[in-house]
Protein backbone atom coordinates (compact mmCIF):
# COMPACT_ATOMS: atom_id res chain seq x y z
CA UNK A 1 0.00 0.00 0.00
CA UNK A 2 1.27 2.80 -1.05
CA UNK A 3 0.14 6.27 -1.09
CA UNK A 4 0.91 9.82 -1.80
CA UNK A 5 -1.19 12.07 -0.63
CA UNK A 6 0.26 13.41 2.82
CA UNK A 7 -2.28 13.05 5.21
CA UNK A 8 -3.79 9.56 3.77
CA UNK A 9 0.29 8.48 4.07
CA UNK A 10 0.20 9.75 7.77
CA UNK A 11 -3.13 7.84 8.58
CA UNK A 12 -3.39 4.89 6.92
CA UNK A 13 0.43 3.62 6.03
CA UNK A 14 0.86 2.51 9.41
CA UNK A 15 -1.94 0.06 9.06
CA UNK A 16 0.35 -2.05 6.69
CA UNK A 17 2.20 -2.95 9.27
CA UNK A 18 0.79 -3.80 12.69
CA UNK A 19 -0.36 -7.10 11.59
CA UNK A 20 -3.08 -7.23 14.09
CA UNK A 21 -6.61 -6.94 14.89
CA UNK A 22 -8.41 -7.34 11.75
CA UNK A 23 -6.96 -8.07 8.50
CA UNK A 24 -7.99 -6.62 5.13
CA UNK A 25 -7.52 -8.49 2.47
CA UNK A 26 -6.86 -7.84 -0.91
CA UNK A 27 -9.55 -10.29 -3.35
CA UNK A 28 -6.89 -10.46 -6.30
CA UNK A 29 -4.68 -11.85 -4.17
CA UNK A 30 -6.40 -13.82 -1.34
CA UNK A 31 -3.90 -11.98 1.22
CA UNK A 32 -3.91 -9.21 3.82
CA UNK A 33 -2.01 -6.04 3.30
CA UNK A 34 -3.16 -4.23 6.21
CA UNK A 35 -4.78 -4.46 9.91
CA UNK A 36 -7.41 -1.95 11.30
CA UNK A 37 -8.42 -2.29 15.12
CA UNK A 38 -11.24 -3.98 16.46
CA UNK A 39 -13.27 -1.72 18.26
CA UNK A 40 -15.37 -2.90 21.49
CA UNK A 41 -18.88 -2.06 22.18
CA UNK A 42 -17.34 -0.04 25.47
CA UNK A 43 -15.67 2.25 22.76
CA UNK A 44 -18.68 2.60 20.49
CA UNK A 45 -20.40 4.11 24.19
CA UNK A 46 -17.56 6.50 23.88
CA UNK A 47 -17.68 7.72 20.55
CA UNK A 48 -21.49 7.97 20.90
CA UNK A 49 -21.30 10.29 23.83
CA UNK A 50 -18.22 12.51 22.33
CA UNK A 51 -20.32 12.98 19.52
CA UNK A 52 -23.52 13.87 21.94
CA UNK A 53 -21.04 16.54 23.54
CA UNK A 54 -19.80 17.90 19.86
CA UNK A 55 -23.63 18.10 17.97
CA UNK A 56 -25.17 20.83 19.19
CA UNK A 57 -22.04 23.25 18.32
CA UNK A 58 -22.00 21.74 14.85
CA UNK A 59 -25.86 21.76 14.55
CA UNK A 60 -25.52 25.76 15.30
CA UNK A 61 -23.46 26.56 13.02
CA UNK A 62 -24.76 28.23 9.69
CA UNK A 63 -25.58 25.64 7.14
CA UNK A 64 -22.80 28.26 4.88
CA UNK A 65 -20.19 26.85 7.32
CA UNK A 66 -21.18 23.60 7.50
CA UNK A 67 -21.46 23.65 3.75
CA UNK A 68 -17.55 25.18 3.62
CA UNK A 69 -16.23 22.12 5.45
CA UNK A 70 -18.04 19.69 2.70
CA UNK A 71 -16.71 22.01 -0.13
CA UNK A 72 -12.76 21.39 1.19
CA UNK A 73 -13.34 17.81 1.78
CA UNK A 74 -14.53 17.73 -1.96
CA UNK A 75 -11.36 19.84 -2.75
CA UNK A 76 -9.30 17.25 -1.09
CA UNK A 77 -11.02 14.24 -2.11
CA UNK A 78 -9.87 15.53 -5.99
CA UNK A 79 -6.23 16.19 -4.60
CA UNK A 80 -5.97 12.70 -3.44
CA UNK A 81 -8.32 10.99 -6.03
CA UNK A 82 -5.47 8.38 -7.47
CA UNK A 83 -4.91 7.15 -3.97
CA UNK A 84 -8.35 7.01 -3.32
CA UNK A 85 -8.83 4.97 -6.30
CA UNK A 86 -6.26 2.13 -5.61
CA UNK A 87 -7.30 1.77 -2.24
CA UNK A 88 -10.68 0.60 -3.43
CA UNK A 89 -8.69 -1.68 -5.86
CA UNK A 90 -6.86 -3.32 -2.72
CA UNK A 91 -9.41 -3.35 -0.74
CA UNK A 92 -12.41 -4.24 -2.93
CA UNK A 93 -11.24 -5.68 -5.96
CA UNK A 94 -13.01 -3.40 -8.75
CA UNK A 95 -10.37 -2.69 -11.77
CA UNK A 96 -9.07 0.72 -11.37
CA UNK A 97 -10.52 2.29 -14.30
CA UNK A 98 -13.91 1.53 -11.97
CA UNK A 99 -12.24 2.53 -8.63
CA UNK A 100 -11.88 6.31 -10.47
CA UNK A 101 -14.79 6.62 -11.46
CA UNK A 102 -16.33 5.75 -7.97
CA UNK A 103 -14.09 8.63 -6.40
CA UNK A 104 -15.59 11.10 -8.93
CA UNK A 105 -19.30 9.52 -8.19
CA UNK A 106 -18.46 9.91 -4.09
CA UNK A 107 -17.08 13.06 -4.67
CA UNK A 108 -20.45 14.59 -6.58
CA UNK A 109 -22.45 13.54 -3.34
CA UNK A 110 -19.97 15.94 -1.01
CA UNK A 111 -20.08 18.78 -3.87
CA UNK A 112 -23.85 18.42 -4.49
CA UNK A 113 -24.64 18.74 -1.05
CA UNK A 114 -21.76 21.84 -0.32
CA UNK A 115 -24.28 23.54 -3.17
CA UNK A 116 -27.29 22.84 -1.20
CA UNK A 117 -25.60 24.96 1.86
CA UNK A 118 -26.88 28.36 0.05
CA UNK A 119 -30.67 26.95 -0.81
CA UNK A 120 -33.57 27.47 1.07
CA UNK A 121 -34.31 24.99 3.85
CA UNK A 122 -37.46 25.62 4.85
CA UNK A 123 -40.94 27.35 3.41
CA UNK A 124 -42.92 30.22 4.90
CA UNK A 125 -46.52 29.42 3.91
CA UNK A 126 -49.83 30.77 3.11
CA UNK A 127 -51.31 31.52 6.90
CA UNK A 128 -55.04 30.99 7.53
CA UNK A 129 -54.28 32.97 10.72
CA UNK A 130 -53.96 36.54 11.19
CA UNK A 131 -50.86 38.54 12.59
CA UNK A 132 -49.10 34.91 12.50
CA UNK A 133 -46.57 33.44 10.41
CA UNK A 134 -46.60 29.98 9.76
CA UNK A 135 -43.21 28.26 8.34
CA UNK A 136 -41.20 25.11 8.56
CA UNK A 137 -37.59 24.49 8.97
CA UNK A 138 -35.28 21.50 9.15
CA UNK A 139 -33.41 20.72 12.05
CA UNK A 140 -30.38 18.37 13.04
CA UNK A 141 -31.10 15.08 14.29
CA UNK A 142 -28.51 14.89 16.74
CA UNK A 143 -26.16 12.35 17.01
CA UNK A 144 -26.78 9.82 13.51
CA UNK A 145 -25.56 6.39 12.40
CA UNK A 146 -24.52 4.32 9.22
CA UNK A 147 -23.39 1.08 8.19
CA UNK A 148 -22.00 0.72 4.92
CA UNK A 149 -21.12 -1.49 2.83
CA UNK A 150 -18.49 -3.54 0.80
CA UNK A 151 -18.86 -2.75 -2.80
CA UNK A 152 -18.92 1.04 -3.20
CA UNK A 153 -16.41 1.61 -0.17
CA UNK A 154 -16.24 4.96 -0.79
CA UNK A 155 -19.69 6.62 -2.55
CA UNK A 156 -21.91 4.65 -0.09
CA UNK A 157 -20.12 6.27 2.50
CA UNK A 158 -20.30 9.97 1.05
CA UNK A 159 -23.77 9.46 -0.11
CA UNK A 160 -24.74 9.35 3.95
CA UNK A 161 -22.00 11.63 5.13
CA UNK A 162 -22.69 14.35 3.02
CA UNK A 163 -25.98 15.28 3.73
CA UNK A 164 -25.70 13.98 7.43
CA UNK A 165 -22.76 16.66 8.00
CA UNK A 166 -25.11 19.85 6.27
CA UNK A 167 -27.92 18.71 7.86
CA UNK A 168 -25.77 19.77 11.13
CA UNK A 169 -25.44 16.05 12.51
CA UNK A 170 -22.87 13.91 14.02
CA UNK A 171 -21.90 11.08 12.12
CA UNK A 172 -20.76 7.25 13.32
CA UNK A 173 -19.78 4.50 10.75
CA UNK A 174 -19.51 1.10 11.10
CA UNK A 175 -17.48 0.06 7.47
CA UNK A 176 -17.80 -2.76 6.09
CA UNK A 177 -15.14 -5.00 7.74
CA UNK A 178 -13.94 -5.94 4.32
CA UNK A 179 -13.31 -2.55 3.43
CA UNK A 180 -12.30 -0.23 6.29
CA UNK A 181 -9.37 2.04 4.39
CA UNK A 182 -11.74 3.89 2.15
CA UNK A 183 -13.65 5.31 5.62
CA UNK A 184 -10.68 5.82 7.38
CA UNK A 185 -9.50 7.60 4.35
CA UNK A 186 -12.21 9.79 4.10
CA UNK A 187 -12.24 10.18 7.93
CA UNK A 188 -9.00 11.59 7.50
CA UNK A 189 -9.68 14.09 4.77
CA UNK A 190 -12.73 15.12 6.71
CA UNK A 191 -10.82 16.02 9.45
CA UNK A 192 -7.65 17.73 7.18
CA UNK A 193 -10.78 19.69 5.72
CA UNK A 194 -11.95 21.42 9.06
CA UNK A 195 -14.39 18.71 10.18
CA UNK A 196 -14.45 19.43 14.43
CA UNK A 197 -13.23 16.60 15.47
CA UNK A 198 -16.16 14.35 17.61
CA UNK A 199 -18.39 14.52 14.71
CA UNK A 200 -17.08 11.94 12.76
CA UNK A 201 -15.76 8.55 13.79
CA UNK A 202 -15.26 5.01 12.01
CA UNK A 203 -16.02 2.13 14.06
CA UNK A 204 -13.93 -0.39 12.41
CA UNK A 205 -13.96 -4.84 12.97
CA UNK A 206 -13.92 -7.93 12.38
CA UNK A 207 -17.00 -10.38 10.50
CA UNK A 208 -17.41 -11.51 14.39
CA UNK A 209 -17.87 -7.90 15.84
CA UNK A 210 -20.55 -6.27 13.46
CA UNK A 211 -23.66 -7.67 15.09
CA UNK A 212 -22.14 -6.16 18.60
CA UNK A 213 -20.65 -2.82 16.61
CA UNK A 214 -24.41 -2.82 15.18
CA UNK A 215 -25.70 -4.20 18.51
CA UNK A 216 -24.61 -0.50 20.14
CA UNK A 217 -25.58 1.78 18.05
CA UNK A 218 -29.06 0.42 17.45
CA UNK A 219 -30.00 0.18 21.03
CA UNK A 220 -28.82 3.55 22.09
CA UNK A 221 -30.85 6.07 23.21
CA UNK A 222 -28.80 8.61 21.98
CA UNK A 223 -28.48 7.90 18.17
CA UNK A 224 -30.90 9.46 16.01
CA UNK A 225 -31.00 7.68 13.34
CA UNK A 226 -29.25 4.41 11.39
CA UNK A 227 -28.59 4.43 7.61
CA UNK A 228 -28.02 0.98 6.45
CA UNK A 229 -27.04 -0.40 3.07
CA UNK A 230 -26.67 -3.67 2.41
CA UNK A 231 -28.72 -7.14 2.53
CA UNK A 232 -32.42 -7.42 2.75
CA UNK A 233 -31.92 -9.86 5.71
CA UNK A 234 -29.94 -7.75 7.54
CA UNK A 235 -31.91 -4.33 6.63
CA UNK A 236 -34.81 -6.45 8.44
CA UNK A 237 -32.65 -6.97 11.46
CA UNK A 238 -31.96 -3.54 11.93
CA UNK A 239 -35.44 -2.45 11.35
CA UNK A 240 -36.46 -4.48 14.30
CA UNK A 241 -33.21 -3.37 16.56
CA UNK A 242 -33.91 0.56 15.76
CA UNK A 243 -38.37 -0.16 16.71
CA UNK A 244 -37.47 -0.14 20.67
CA UNK A 245 -35.87 3.43 20.11
CA UNK A 246 -38.15 4.64 17.34
CA UNK A 247 -35.01 5.94 15.14
CA UNK A 248 -34.94 7.07 11.81
CA UNK A 249 -34.03 4.35 9.51
CA UNK A 250 -33.14 4.59 6.09
CA UNK A 251 -32.88 1.29 4.08
CA UNK A 252 -31.33 0.52 0.80
CA UNK A 253 -31.32 -2.96 0.37
CA UNK A 254 -30.85 -6.13 -2.17
CA UNK A 255 -32.51 -5.30 -6.12
CA UNK A 256 -33.04 -8.18 -8.55
CA UNK A 257 -33.91 -6.05 -11.16
CA UNK A 258 -35.07 -6.57 -14.45
CA UNK A 259 -34.22 -5.66 -17.57
CA UNK A 260 -36.17 -5.74 -20.63
CA UNK A 261 -35.54 -5.14 -24.12
CA UNK A 262 -38.03 -4.92 -26.50
CA UNK A 263 -38.96 -5.81 -30.48
CA UNK A 264 -38.82 -2.00 -31.30
CA UNK A 265 -35.19 -1.30 -29.11
CA UNK A 266 -32.05 -0.06 -30.37
CA UNK A 267 -30.06 -3.60 -30.25
CA UNK A 268 -26.60 -1.89 -29.79
CA UNK A 269 -27.73 0.64 -27.18
CA UNK A 270 -29.67 -2.36 -25.37
CA UNK A 271 -26.16 -4.84 -25.45
CA UNK A 272 -23.90 -1.84 -24.39
CA UNK A 273 -26.32 -0.22 -21.54
CA UNK A 274 -26.51 -4.07 -20.75
CA UNK A 275 -22.97 -4.33 -20.22
CA UNK A 276 -22.99 -1.52 -17.81
CA UNK A 277 -26.04 -2.43 -15.79
CA UNK A 278 -24.24 -6.45 -15.19
CA UNK A 279 -20.62 -5.82 -14.91
CA UNK A 280 -20.37 -2.43 -13.52
CA UNK A 281 -18.36 -3.84 -10.01
CA UNK A 282 -18.14 -7.46 -11.26
CA UNK A 283 -22.08 -7.86 -11.33
CA UNK A 284 -21.47 -6.72 -7.10
CA UNK A 285 -24.28 -3.89 -7.52
CA UNK A 286 -27.95 -3.96 -5.84
CA UNK A 287 -28.64 -2.11 -8.83
CA UNK A 288 -27.19 -4.81 -11.43
CA UNK A 289 -29.49 -6.24 -13.81
CA UNK A 290 -30.47 -9.95 -12.52
CA UNK A 291 -33.10 -11.09 -14.99
CA UNK A 292 -33.18 -10.10 -18.71
CA UNK A 293 -35.91 -10.66 -20.79
CA UNK A 294 -35.39 -10.21 -24.71
CA UNK A 295 -38.81 -10.32 -26.85
CA UNK A 296 -38.77 -13.32 -29.02
CA UNK A 297 -38.52 -11.86 -32.55
CA UNK A 298 -35.22 -10.46 -31.88
CA UNK A 299 -33.79 -12.67 -29.47
CA UNK A 300 -31.10 -15.06 -30.96
CA UNK A 301 -29.68 -11.54 -32.72
CA UNK A 302 -29.65 -10.08 -29.11
CA UNK A 303 -28.04 -13.29 -27.57
CA UNK A 304 -25.21 -13.55 -30.35
CA UNK A 305 -24.34 -10.15 -29.95
CA UNK A 306 -24.63 -10.59 -26.48
CA UNK A 307 -22.30 -13.06 -26.17
CA UNK A 308 -19.60 -11.94 -28.67
CA UNK A 309 -19.12 -8.62 -26.33
CA UNK A 310 -18.86 -10.92 -22.65
CA UNK A 311 -16.20 -13.45 -24.14
CA UNK A 312 -13.71 -10.63 -24.90
CA UNK A 313 -14.29 -9.34 -21.19
CA UNK A 314 -10.83 -10.02 -19.43
CA UNK A 315 -10.96 -10.81 -16.10
CA UNK A 316 -8.01 -10.55 -13.75
CA UNK A 317 -6.43 -8.45 -11.00
CA UNK A 318 -8.00 -4.70 -11.01
CA UNK A 319 -4.57 -2.88 -10.75
CA UNK A 320 -3.98 -4.39 -14.43
CA UNK A 321 -5.59 -2.19 -17.15
CA UNK A 322 -6.19 -4.75 -19.51
CA UNK A 323 -8.62 -6.12 -17.17
CA UNK A 324 -12.67 -5.43 -17.35
CA UNK A 325 -13.22 -7.85 -14.61
CA UNK A 326 -12.15 -8.11 -10.74
CA UNK A 327 -12.24 -10.61 -8.16
CA UNK A 328 -15.78 -11.16 -5.98
CA UNK A 329 -15.23 -10.04 -2.56
CA UNK A 330 -14.48 -13.33 -1.35
CA UNK A 331 -14.64 -16.65 -1.79
CA UNK A 332 -18.24 -17.28 -0.18
CA UNK A 333 -19.14 -15.04 -3.11
CA UNK A 334 -17.89 -17.58 -5.55
CA UNK A 335 -19.25 -20.17 -3.87
CA UNK A 336 -22.71 -18.64 -4.12
CA UNK A 337 -22.36 -17.45 -7.74
CA UNK A 338 -21.16 -20.97 -8.51
CA UNK A 339 -24.32 -22.11 -7.06
CA UNK A 340 -26.60 -20.28 -8.69
CA UNK A 341 -25.00 -21.20 -12.33
CA UNK A 342 -25.55 -24.90 -11.24
CA UNK A 343 -29.01 -24.98 -10.15
CA UNK A 344 -30.08 -22.97 -13.11
CA UNK A 345 -28.18 -25.26 -15.75
CA UNK A 346 -29.94 -28.15 -13.66
CA UNK A 347 -33.05 -26.49 -14.13
CA UNK A 348 -33.13 -26.34 -18.35
CA UNK A 349 -30.78 -23.21 -18.96
CA UNK A 350 -27.48 -23.01 -21.66
CA UNK A 351 -24.78 -21.65 -20.68
CA UNK A 352 -23.41 -20.03 -23.66
CA UNK A 353 -20.22 -18.19 -22.12
CA UNK A 354 -18.49 -18.57 -19.02
CA UNK A 355 -19.66 -20.50 -16.28
CA UNK A 356 -16.71 -21.46 -14.42
CA UNK A 357 -14.99 -20.26 -11.27
CA UNK A 358 -10.92 -19.43 -12.12
CA UNK A 359 -8.49 -21.29 -10.48
CA UNK A 360 -5.94 -20.06 -8.56
CA UNK A 361 -4.48 -17.06 -6.26
CA UNK A 362 -7.49 -14.75 -5.40
CA UNK A 363 -12.10 -15.24 -5.62
CA UNK A 364 -12.74 -15.10 -9.63
CA UNK A 365 -14.95 -15.84 -11.29
CA UNK A 366 -15.50 -16.24 -15.42
CA UNK A 367 -18.14 -13.85 -16.67
CA UNK A 368 -20.94 -16.01 -17.91
CA UNK A 369 -24.00 -15.55 -20.18
CA UNK A 370 -26.68 -18.52 -19.35
CA UNK A 371 -30.01 -18.26 -21.56
CA UNK A 372 -33.46 -19.95 -21.06
CA UNK A 373 -33.52 -20.01 -17.31
CA UNK A 374 -36.50 -21.22 -15.64
CA UNK A 375 -38.87 -19.11 -13.66
CA UNK A 376 -37.99 -21.31 -10.82
CA UNK A 377 -34.44 -21.02 -11.09
CA UNK A 378 -32.41 -19.71 -7.85
CA UNK A 379 -31.24 -16.45 -9.55
CA UNK A 380 -34.78 -15.57 -10.79
CA UNK A 381 -35.60 -14.72 -6.98
CA UNK A 382 -32.11 -13.64 -5.24
CA UNK A 383 -29.69 -11.67 -6.16
CA UNK A 384 -26.54 -13.23 -7.69
CA UNK A 385 -24.28 -10.65 -7.07
CA UNK A 386 -21.73 -11.85 -9.62
CA UNK A 387 -20.77 -11.58 -13.02
CA UNK A 388 -23.79 -13.96 -14.69
CA UNK A 389 -26.15 -12.58 -17.32
CA UNK A 390 -29.29 -15.01 -17.33
CA UNK A 391 -31.35 -14.30 -20.27
CA UNK A 392 -34.69 -15.15 -21.24
CA UNK A 393 -37.48 -14.68 -24.17
CA UNK A 394 -41.01 -13.09 -23.77
CA UNK A 395 -43.55 -12.59 -26.52
CA UNK A 396 -45.84 -10.27 -24.90
CA UNK A 397 -45.67 -6.19 -23.00
CA UNK A 398 -48.16 -7.04 -20.18
CA UNK A 399 -46.68 -10.85 -19.52
CA UNK A 400 -43.01 -9.64 -19.27
CA UNK A 401 -44.22 -6.63 -16.59
CA UNK A 402 -45.99 -8.84 -14.44
CA UNK A 403 -43.12 -11.42 -14.63
CA UNK A 404 -40.70 -8.33 -13.80
CA UNK A 405 -42.71 -6.93 -10.96
CA UNK A 406 -43.03 -10.38 -9.69
CA UNK A 407 -40.16 -10.06 -6.89
CA UNK A 408 -40.39 -8.93 -3.87
CA UNK A 409 -37.59 -6.58 -4.15
CA UNK A 410 -38.73 -2.89 -6.14
CA UNK A 411 -35.52 -0.92 -6.48
CA UNK A 412 -34.56 -0.76 -9.94
CA UNK A 413 -36.04 -1.93 -13.35
CA UNK A 414 -34.34 -0.98 -16.69
CA UNK A 415 -35.54 -0.92 -20.42
CA UNK A 416 -34.95 0.08 -23.78
CA UNK A 417 -37.62 0.78 -26.42
CA UNK A 418 -37.70 3.61 -29.17
CA UNK A 419 -41.54 3.66 -28.36
CA UNK A 420 -42.34 7.09 -26.71
CA UNK A 421 -46.04 5.62 -25.85
CA UNK A 422 -44.67 1.81 -24.70
CA UNK A 423 -41.98 4.43 -22.72
CA UNK A 424 -44.48 6.21 -21.09
CA UNK A 425 -46.77 2.48 -20.42
CA UNK A 426 -44.11 0.40 -19.30
CA UNK A 427 -42.54 3.24 -16.56
CA UNK A 428 -46.09 3.30 -15.49
CA UNK A 429 -46.23 -0.42 -15.34
CA UNK A 430 -42.74 -1.02 -13.34
CA UNK A 431 -43.19 -1.94 -9.48
CA UNK A 432 -39.99 -0.35 -8.38
CA UNK A 433 -38.39 2.90 -7.32
CA UNK A 434 -36.14 3.64 -9.83
CA UNK A 435 -36.44 3.20 -13.57
CA UNK A 436 -34.03 3.20 -15.98
CA UNK A 437 -35.21 4.30 -19.97
CA UNK A 438 -32.54 3.26 -22.61
CA UNK A 439 -29.53 3.68 -19.78
CA UNK A 440 -27.64 0.59 -18.12
CA UNK A 441 -26.99 3.41 -15.51
CA UNK A 442 -29.14 5.25 -13.28
CA UNK A 443 -27.16 6.35 -10.01
CA UNK A 444 -26.36 10.65 -9.64
CA UNK A 445 -25.90 12.87 -6.69
CA UNK A 446 -29.12 14.78 -7.96
CA UNK A 447 -31.49 11.80 -8.10
CA UNK A 448 -33.21 10.24 -4.82
CA UNK A 449 -31.84 6.76 -5.01
CA UNK A 450 -34.19 3.89 -3.40
CA UNK A 451 -36.44 1.14 -3.46
CA UNK A 452 -39.89 0.04 -2.46
CA UNK A 453 -41.28 -3.00 -0.92
CA UNK A 454 -38.86 -4.96 0.37
CA UNK A 455 -35.51 -3.09 -1.05
CA UNK A 456 -35.58 -0.18 1.50
CA UNK A 457 -37.11 2.52 3.01
CA UNK A 458 -35.94 6.68 2.21
CA UNK A 459 -34.19 7.98 0.02
CA UNK A 460 -30.69 8.95 -1.06
CA UNK A 461 -29.02 11.86 -2.84
CA UNK A 462 -30.97 14.98 -4.43
CA UNK A 463 -33.15 17.47 -1.89
CA UNK A 464 -34.91 13.92 -0.78
CA UNK A 465 -31.75 13.03 0.79
CA UNK A 466 -31.19 15.85 3.06
CA UNK A 467 -34.84 15.18 4.18
CA UNK A 468 -33.69 12.14 5.57
CA UNK A 469 -30.91 13.82 7.57
CA UNK A 470 -32.72 16.32 9.43
CA UNK A 471 -36.60 16.47 11.00
CA UNK A 472 -38.98 18.82 9.75
CA UNK A 473 -40.08 21.51 12.34
CA UNK A 474 -43.54 23.56 11.64
CA UNK A 475 -43.42 27.15 13.87
CA UNK A 476 -46.68 28.68 13.57
CA UNK A 477 -45.73 32.16 15.39
CA UNK A 478 -48.33 34.53 15.97
CA UNK A 479 -47.33 38.39 16.45
CA UNK A 480 -50.23 40.04 18.66
CA UNK A 481 -49.62 44.30 18.28
CA UNK A 482 -49.16 45.66 21.50
C1 LIG B 1 -25.35 -0.27 -4.58
O1 LIG B 1 -25.04 -1.21 -5.26
O2 LIG B 1 -25.67 -0.43 -3.40
C2 LIG B 1 -25.40 1.16 -5.09
C3 LIG B 1 -24.87 1.34 -6.42
C4 LIG B 1 -25.03 2.75 -6.95
O3 LIG B 1 -25.14 3.73 -6.20
O4 LIG B 1 -25.04 2.90 -8.16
Amino acid sequence: MQLEHPVLARALQPLAHTETEVPVVDPARGEAFAWVPRVTPEEVAAAIAEAARAQPAWGRATWAERAAVLARLARLMSDAAEDLARLITLEEGKPLAEARAEIAYARSFVEYYAGMGGTEIGHVLASPFPDTEVRTELEPLGVTAAITPWNFPSAMITRKLAPALLGGNAFLLKPAEATPLSALALSALAHEAGLPRGLFHVLTGGRNDAAAIGGALTSSPVVKKLSFTGSTTVGKLLLAQCADTVKRVTLELGGNAPFLVFDDADLDAAVAGLLVAKFRNTGQSCVAAQRVYVHASIFDRFVDALAERVARLETGPGLDPKNHIGPLIDARAVDKVEGHVEDAREKGARVLVGGTRIEGRGSFYAPTLLVDFSKDARLAAEETFGPVLAVRRFSDEAEVIAEANATRAGLVAYFYSESARRIARVSRGLEFGMVGVNTGLVSTAVAPFGGIKESGLGREGAREGLYDWTRLKYVCARYQEP
